[in-house]
């Protein structure tokens, strides 16, 4: 696509990448590859894998999706360096359609890190992107910091990135500073000044530390921008990157001042926003737009009569443009198999036998605990399933706490580790602190209890409890979660849950190449 297809907007998915950046969201390798799987069928255009030079767990997650990817460009990140873009090279060469990202810091804060004088950077710059496009015929190039450069300065190292071969060039507003005026200003300011921009594609990388992501990604696509970078729930860095549900919607809804279409089929969305929430371990906020339990839900009576009177009083969408089915009939225990299978089917997933056997007895087990099994329930325990299908270390087998008015109240557990069982009892300060003892006595870590926090899947006294544990070691950050009508139970998984990530986390890391670091200290 050139910049003269005037109506289409290029999406690119970074949830994988910038994403997965954000503290505590790591994904296991399997995982990675669901989520990839479904932003290919909702039809992203480009999807950024990961950054392969970061460790050798993103180089095949890089390398896999590459492979498995049907219709979308396989993007991997590089830093301004040779190595980087060889590595990079290597993981996305096996797709379809292979692209190069590459970048660095332009800003003069950001300059100052590698230690580069404007000359020394432009050069580096015109060196890699020339390296890059060498190797590979579709290379993105984003000066990092954009919306904090000097606009001379900017202009000039994207005209000899263009020059060099750039197919893509990206204005990322690195630190969510910019405004929406200003984020249209600086696209057309490039698109006026810069020799060359017509034969590019500009792209937009908005994050949302002041809340205006969206607004200032719309705003970039209004001046000309051609492709946006986003997140799904706007999962990232701080407070996050675009919602990719938040600009396609946008576009969707408000074509008439905005016309502009994207490929996407927007009754993915709510499929693919719960399953990045629930691998992530971020729950979505109750009133997040379009994802949201709440965006929905008419509480007020003026609000409720109006939607029985005619729903577009108070909805500028149906629920069912993002793939809400509207109903929600709960299934109970005398629900069979054929019946489990419609609702999966209908919530959006789509299981293989053997899998739709392991969740039909879990759901059967529920069942028996719980009158009612809501959708929300499902997904918990479709969650849960997850965890236990990605042959995590550790596993509660077994646990029962005394607890009540009476101290010392005590946890006995039995931790499975490698295979080998090993029980426990502790005392601690309430059922749950006993138990998390109990499972460090077994296990001992020095990682740190950022996040302890409960709440109720549904209504009712039988409702799941599901419990979010996130832990830190060493600067990296974890978040496990789980389910269970027993929170002192979900409490034990959850906080397994989130060691298990720990140790993905730790096999993963190369002592040279975390990603945080990466990014934000050495951008050569
Ligand atoms: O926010 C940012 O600047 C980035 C770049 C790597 C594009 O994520
Ligand atoms: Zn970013």
């Amino acid at each position: 696509m050139t910049q003269t297809d005037k109506d289409r907007v290029l999406i690119f998915d970074t949830t994988l990448r910038d994403g997965e950046q954000s503290p505590g969201a790591t994904m296991s390798h399997n995982e990675k590859m669901e989520i990839a799987t479904l932003l290919d069928e909702m039809g992203v255009d480009i999807i950024e894998a990961g950054f392969p030079i970061a460790s050798i767990g993103d180089f095949e997650a890089v390398s896999e999706i590459a492979k498995l990817a049907k219709t979308a460009t396989i993007c991997g990140l590089a830093r301004a360096n040779i190595g980087d873009i060889d590595r990079c090279w290597e993981a996305v060469k096996h797709a379809k359609s292979p692209r190069i990202h590459t970048f660095i810091g332009t800003s003069p804060l950001h300059r100052a890190i590698p230690n580069l004088d404007m000359d020394q950077m432009a050069e580096r710059i015109h060196d890699t992107v020339t390296h890059a496009r060498n190797l590979c015929d579709n290379v993105q190039w984003s000066p990092m910091d954009a919306t904090r450069t000097e606009h001379d300065y900017l202009c000039r190292v994207v005209e000899i990135a263009i020059k060099a071969g750039a197919t893509t060039i990206n204005i990322p507003d690195t630190v969510g500073y910019t405004i929406p005026r200003e984020s249209a200003e600086l696209i057309e300011m490039l698109r006026n000044r810069v020799p060359g921009a017509d034969d590019i594609i500009f792209a937009t990388h908005c994050h949302n530390d002041l809340g205006m992501a969206t607004a200032n990604a719309l705003a970039a696509v209004e001046a000309g921008a051609r492709q946006i970078e986003c997140t799904i729930n706007g999962l990232g860095e701080r407070a996050g990157n675009t919602a990719l549900e938040e600009v396609v919607m946008a576009l969707k809804i408000r074509h008439d001042r905005m016309p502009f279409g994207t490929k996407i089929d927007t009754t993915k969305i709510m499929n693919i926003s719960r399953r990045v929430a629930q691998v992530a371990g971020f729950p979505v906020q109750y009133n997040k737009a379009i994802v949201g339990k709440n965006a929905f839900a008419h509480e007020s009576g003026i609000h409720q009569d109006g939607m029985l009177k005619n729903a577009e009083t108070f909805e500028i969408m149906r629920p069912q443009d993002v793939g809400l089915s509207g109903t929600s009939l709960p299934l109970g225990k005398h629900s069979g198999r054929a019946a489990l299978r419609a609702k999966l089917d209908e919530l959006g997933f789509a299981l293989a036998d053997n899998q739709l056997k392991d969740v039909f007895v879990r759901f059967k087990e529920l069942a028996d605990r719980k009158k009612e099994v809501f959708d929300e329930d499902l997904m918990a325990l479709l969650r849960d399933s997850g965890a236990a299908e990605q042959n995590e270390r550790i596993k509660v087998k077994h646990l029962r706490v005394v607890c009540g008015t009476q101290s010392p109240q005590t946890a006995d557990i039995t931790l499975e580790v490698d295979g080998v069982d090993h029980p426990m009892t502790c005392e601690g300060d309430g059922p749950v602190d006993a138990t998390f003892k109990a499972i460090k006595a077994i296990f001992p870590t020095t990682a740190r209890l950022q996040l302890y926090q409960v709440h109720a899947v549904t209504e009712g006294t039988d409702a799941q409890a599901t419990v979010s544990v996130r832990l830190e070691e060493d600067g990296k950050i974890v978040t496990g979660q789980s389910s269970d009508t027993d929170t002192v139970v979900a409490s034990a998984k959850a906080y397994v849950n989130a060691m298990n990530r720990l140790l993905v986390r730790r096999e993963k890391s190369a002592p040279d190449a975390d990603v945080k670091t990466v990014k934000y200290t050495d951008a050569g």
